[in-house]
C-alpha cells in the first residue's frame, strides 16, 4: 500500500510525526512524506522536522505565502504533478491549514481515496478559513479519523456515512506524550531568566485577532493590565510579528518594541517562536496560557495547565467540557477576568478525554491495513 502524507504548516508536523513513525514498523506500506512549504522558515518548519525526527519530505513543493486562492491553487497544482507520477493508493491529509485542502481536493479529482486525520471538530464560524478547511476536506475524505465522540455527531449531520468515521484518539497527544521526557532536558527557562508557574505563556497569531486593529488593541490592553501580576512570554508568529509593524502597535504598547526582552526584568518577554521541545516545555512549566491556537488548547488540558482562549468559540470542545480550557472570547475585561481567576487560584480542574493516550497513530495504521486487506481479498 503506497501512502503519500502530507504536511505545510507548523501544527501539521506535530500530528504527522507518530504517524510516519507508525507506519514505518510495516513493510507492506511504502510511505512517502510530502512537504507544500506553506510554512517554510527555520523556526516554523526545520525545526520541528529535528525535535521530532521525523525524516526529511521525500518531496518539497515551494509553495510559501500568498493569498488564500492563490496559495490554494499552488498547492493543487504541484501536488497533482506529484500524485500523476507516483499513483499512490491514499493520500493522508492532518489538521485544518490550506494545505489539507488543496491536497485533499487534488486527490479525489484523480480518484485516489483521501484519509483526514481530525476529522469532524467544528467551530461553527464560517469566517475562520480552518472552518472552510475542514469542512470541505470531511466533505471528500474517504476516512474521517476523529479526536472526539462529539466529532462523530458534527459530521452525521453533515450527512458523512458513519462508515467512513473513525474514533482514534488524538494524534497530538501521541506527539505529548512521547516528547515529554526530552522536552524536560529543554534549557528555555533558564535562558530567559523564568522559573516554574512564574509566569504566563502568548499564543497569538489569527487573522481574526491580529489583521484587525481594534480586536488586536483590545487584547493589548488586557496583556498590559495581566503583566503588571505576572510576567507574559510571548513566542511571536511571523504573521502578527508583521501586522504590530504595520499597525504601529509599539507606539501605544511599548512592551511590543522588539529585542527589549530576555535576561532583565522585563515583565513582557517577547522572543522568535520555539521548536516543538522548547515551547512544550515552556507550556508545562507555566502558570497559565493564553491562546488563540487549536492545537494548545489540547496540548493544555492534558498538561493540566489552565489555558484561556482568546477567541468567541472553539472546534475543540471537550477541552472546555472536560479540560483546563476556558474561553474568554477578546472583550479586554473578560480576558483580565479569566487571568485573575486563575491568579487567584480558580483554575478549572480537567480530566483525560478519552483515548487521549498516546494510542492514536497507531488505531490509524491498524484501521488503514485492516481496509486494505479487506480491498484485496
Ligand atoms: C496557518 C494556518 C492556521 C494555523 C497556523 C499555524 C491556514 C489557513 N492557516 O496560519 O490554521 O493555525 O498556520 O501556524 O492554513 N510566514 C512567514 N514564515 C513562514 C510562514 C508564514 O513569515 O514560515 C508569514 C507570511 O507573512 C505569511 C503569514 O505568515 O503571509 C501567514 O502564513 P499562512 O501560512 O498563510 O497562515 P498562518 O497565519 O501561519
Amino acid at each position: 500500500m503506497k501512502i503519500i502524507n502530507v504536511v505545510g504548516a507548523r501544527p501539521n508536523f506535530i500530528k504527522i510525526a507518530p504517524l510516519v513513525e507508525e507506519m514505518k514498523k510495516f513493510p507492506h506500506i511504502e510511505q512517502l512524506l510530502v512537504h507544500t512549504e506553506q510554512h517554510y522558515d527555520k523556526n516554523m518548519s526545520k525545526l520541528f522536522f529535528e525535535d521530532l525526527g521525523i525524516p526529511a519530505p521525500d518531496i518539497s513543493l515551494g509553495v510559501g505565502s500568498a493569498s488564500h486562492a492563490t496559495q490554494t491553487a499552488k498547492i493543487m497544482m504541484e501536488f497533482e504533478k506529484v500524485l500523476l507520477k507516483e499513483k499512490p493508493d491514499l493520500t493522508l491529509v492532518v489538521g485544518d491549514v490550506n494545505s489539507t485542502i488543496a491536497c485533499a481536493l487534488t486527490s479525489v479529482k484523480l480518484n485516489i481515496p483521501v484519509a483526514h486525520v481530525e476529522a469532524g471538530l467544528r467551530s461553527f464560524d464560517r469566517t475562520m478559513p480552518e472552518e472552510i478547511n475542514r469542512i470541505l476536506t470531511d466533505a471528500i475524505s474517504d476516512y474521517l479519523f476523529i479526536t472526539e465522540r462529539d466529532a462523530e455527531i458534527n459530521l452525521l449531520k453533515e450527512g458523512i456515512d458513519k462508515n467512513k468515521i473513525f474514533f482514534v484518539g488524538n494524534v497530538m497527544i501521541d506527539t505529548l506524550l512521547k516528547n515529554m521526557e526530552k522536552a524536560n532536558k529543554s534549557n528555555v527557562l533558564p535562558s530567559l531568566g523564568l522559573t516554574k508557574s512564574g509566569y504566563a505563556v502568548l499564543t497569538l497569531h489569527r487573522p481574526s485577532n491580529v489583521d484587525n486593529v481594534k480586536v488586536f488593541t483590545q487584547i493589548l490592553e488586557a496583556l498590559e493590565e495581566i503583566k503588571k501580576k505576572i510576567r507574559i512570554v510571548y513566542p511571536v508568529h511571523p504573521r502578527t510579528k508583521k501586522m504590530i509593524d504595520e499597525f504601529s502597535l509599539d507606539k501605544n504598547f511599548a512592551f511590543l518594541k522588539p529585542h527589549r526582552n530576555i535576561g532583565d526584568k522585563n515583565d513582557f518577554i517577547m522572543i522568535d517562536a520555539l521548536g516543538y521541545l522548547d515551547f512544550l516545555h515552556l507550556t508545562a512549566n507555566a502558570k497559565f496560557v493564553l491562546t488563540d491556537s487549536g492545537g494548545i488548547q489540547e496540548e493544555t488540558t492534558i498538561l493540566k495547565i489552565p489555558c484561556i482562549t482568546l477567541r468567541d468559540n472553539t472546534e475543540r470542545l471537550i477541552t472546555v467540557t472536560q479540560g483546563t480550557n476556558v474561553i474568554t472570547g477578546t472583550n479586554t475585561q473578560n480576558i483580565i477576568n479569566g487571568a485573575k481567576d486563575i491568579i487567584l487560584g480558580k483554575a478549572k480542574k480537567n480530566n483525560v478525554p478519552e483515548f487521549w493516550d498516546g494510542k492514536a497513530a497507531k488505531r490509524i495504521v491498524e484501521i488503514l491495513l485492516m481496509k486494505d486487506l479487506k480491498k484485496n481479498e
